[in-house]
């Protein structure tokens, strides 16, 4: 199964989830089913009503058409480039410099020019993350969605270009310095001892003095990987900087690295699911996180995207048909029992009491379907 955006769906494709969908003429919600094959008007339909994509079934021989390749910020092969680039520069680290190769970082700026252009019209990173997680490996994987994330925070702050290729370079180098952490302790199940942690919390340093010592980086990109667990209100590591004494890089990466990390499985948890994470960087916007880099972060993340199916905490079956910018928990939605009418979760004021306790499937008997009526999706 994969994620296929809007523009990239084609005639003959099944689908692998029910897609849920808002008739502004009927007044009605209906559903495109699980297994459904798309047609063009389905398709042209889905895009009207701003669907961002749909999830795809991808067994040829089931009779379903060749996949193309995922959208463009998780394309195969630039994937594939970054995992094995990580691997060189990472082995170069482990080494302890005895094959510096300048090409391996030079390939990895490039790989983060080719993550920013991608990004630049890339509408929602959460559906690039959440494929990215196919891989296995933790720390290349979350390397390079950390780089995505921060790359999409980079991008809706309006840093200029060349920045944003230094951002990227930083968030994909920024924990090469776990290397030279025992792996015992990085993949220890139980809680760490405090001497243990003591040695975790010297990673930023190691990565950055690398970088420096080697002249592999300029002094902005190895600022980054210095202060990436410095905390908005100094209670970070290594140093305990505060505010804006954190160096704009380790602010956004701090802020990226979090949402990764808690959303990723790891040997000692399961993962978070994304609207727990956003709950807690909203949590700690302010404190441990600035709150413009927060805000920034809030209008690239979207874990109830248009057309999806919630159930709000009064008990009602609602669809998501719009977003507020900045607060991602809170859409714009209709109720089942009362399509006529939008709920605007943020700006309705007699709303406020009302918040989304998760995402849901609705019980088919409820909807019209196109394989039941003659077609009540399609005029
Ligand atoms: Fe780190």
């Amino acid at each position: 199964m994969n994620f296929v955006p809007i523009d990239q769906l084609k005639e003959g494709m099944k689908l692998d989830r029910d897609v849920y969908l808002y008739d502004y003429k009927t007044c009605k919600v209906a559903m495109l089913r699980s297994g459904q094959i798309l047609t063009s008007a389905y398709i042209q339909k889905l895009s009207e009503l701003q669907v961002l994509g749909a999830y795809i079934h991808s067994d040829e021989k089931q009779g379903t058409q060749r996949l193309p390749q995922p959208p463009s910020p998780i394309k195969r092969e630039l994937k594939e480039e970054a995992i094995s680039n990580l691997e060189n520069v990472f082995d170069m680290f482990d080494k302890n410099a005895q094959n510096i190769n300048i090409s391996h970082i030079n390939q990895t700026l490039n790989i983060s020019k080719k993550l920013v252009t991608a990004l630049k019209h890339n509408k929602n990173i959460e559906l690039s993350i959440a494929n990215l997680k196919i891989y296995d490996d933790y720390t290349y994987n979350h390397s390079l969605g950390v780089s995505i994330l921060a790359i999409a925070i980079g991008l809706s702050m309006g840093l200029k270009t060349k920045e944003l290729y230094d951002l990227g370079l930083c968030a994909l180098l920024h924990d090469i310095g776990k290397m030279s952490i025992p792996i015992e302790i990085i993949a220890k199940p139980e809680k760490l001892t405090p001497e243990e942690y003591e040695v975790v919390k010297q990673h930023p340093y190691k990565g950055a003095e690398f970088f420096l010592k080697h002249k592999l980086a300029n002094k902005t990109v190895c600022a980054g990987i210095l202060t990436h667990h410095e905390k908005y209100d100094g209670s970070g590591y290594p140093n305990g900087l505060r505010g804006e004494q954190i160096p704009l890089f380790g602010r956004i990466i701090a802020v990226a690295d979090v949402y990764d990390a808690l959303t990723s499985v790891r040997p000692y948890r399961k993962p978070s699911s994304p609207t727990e994470v956003l709950e807690y960087i909203m949590g700690g916007s302010g404190t441990a996180f600035d709150v413009h880099i927060v805000e920034a972060f809030l209008k690239k993340v979207s874990p109830y995207p248009v057309g999806s199916c919630v159930k709000l905490s009064n008990g009602e079956i609602a669809i998501v048909v719009g977003q507020n910018d900045c607060h991602p928990l809170r859409p714009l939605v209709r109720l089942l029992s009362a399509p006529d009418q939008v709920l605007d979760l943020y700006y309705g004021r007699e709303n406020l009491s009302l918040v989304i306790e998760n995402a849901c499937n609705i019980a088919t008997d409820d909807l019209e379907s196109p394989e039941e009526e003659d077609d009540p999706v399609i005029e």
